[in-house]
């Protein structure tokens, strides 16, 4: 069949790149996984790539005509998506370590462009899908996926609350520029659409994120990664601890009184195309 029917679980090192997918990355990959063209030949762009969760698993899914290029400024990501690739054997992949809104890739090159939970970490989104947009053929799909505003909203709910207890009621407007930060249906569509993209379709659904009390939550790894740097630039700079200390106790009063802390992440996963020269 192939050279490659030989995955050895046993070899040095297998461990270490097993397991690798991030967590909160994959109910997103999932929708995303379950509409994205998979065609023999295609030119993919994976656009804040990441660690190539989806890299991967196109470059694979595809097969070994298509390309994938994987683009990410984040030096560690990379490294780690180019061992993955050798360790799999992949190479039908390309890794441009670079921010997105600078791509030089050939105008109308590339088929599809992907992009998993990246668009809320750009902080140029509007330049980042202007490059995808030049990059794109006429007639190319564009598949993004993003939490939406009111992602974690039982959490929000108490940490208004703590800010209020503790007297900080001055912080309530930064507490709110943070959670607005996330988009909604209707702005990732203008979005979208200010790049030159027609959105086709969206998808929504959301799932939840499960924990004992705040306790557990606060020390999660991933929330520590992705989020608490985030929720402690809202508190006042001179009472940080004394802010996270409270939250953390009215977090577990919380999941005290329902049995568990539940947060509900909202996502969706639009699909858009670049308009064929003839028009729709
Ligand atoms: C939440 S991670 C998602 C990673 C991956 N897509 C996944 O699903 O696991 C967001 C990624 O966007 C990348 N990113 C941020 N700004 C970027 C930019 N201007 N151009 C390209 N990637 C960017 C970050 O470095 C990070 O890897």
């Amino acid at each position: 069949m192939t050279d490659l029917d030989d995955v050895d679980a046993t070899a040095a090192g297998f461990g270490d790149l097993y397991d690798e997918l991030p967590l909160w990355s994959a109910p997103f990959g999932l929708m995303l996984l379950d509409r994205v063209p998979v065609a023999r030949g295609l030119t993919i762009l994976d656009v804040g790539a990441g660690t190539g969760f989806l890299t991967v698993e196109l470059a694979q899914r595809c097969g070994p005509d298509a390309r994938i290029i994987a683009v990410d400024p984040w030096p560690a990501a990379m490294r780690r998506l180019r061992r993955k690739l050798e360790h799999l054997r992949l190479d039908n992949v390309v890794l441009l370590e670079q921010d997105a809104a600078s791509l030089a890739l050939p105008e109308a090159s590339v088929d599809v462009v992907v992009s998993n939970l990246g668009v809320n970490n750009f902080e140029n989104a509007g330049a980042v899908l202007g490059a995808c947009y030049r990059a794109a053929k006429p007639g190319a799909r564009l598949l993004l996926t993003t939490n939406l505003a009111g992602h974690m909203a039982e959490l929000y709910e108490v940490y208004r609350a703590t800010l209020v207890e503790l007297g900080q009621s001055d912080r309530l407007a930064a507490l709110e520029a943070h959670v607005e930060r996330r988009g909604t249906v209707d702005s990732i569509t203008q979005l979208l659409g200010r790049a030159g993209f027609e959105v086709v379709d969206v998808v929504t659904g959301s799932f939840r994120m499960r924990f004992a009390d705040g306790t557990a939550l606060l020390r999660h790894y991933f929330v520590r990664l992705g989020f608490v740097a985030g929720w402690k630039a809202v508190a006042a700079p001179a009472m940080v601890e004394e802010t996270f200390a409270a939250l953390e106790r009215n977090l577990d009063a919380v999941a005290t009184a329902r049995g568990e802390l539940a947060l509900t992440i909202p996502m969706a996963c639009f699909e858009a195309r670049k308009a064929t020269a003839a028009g729709p």
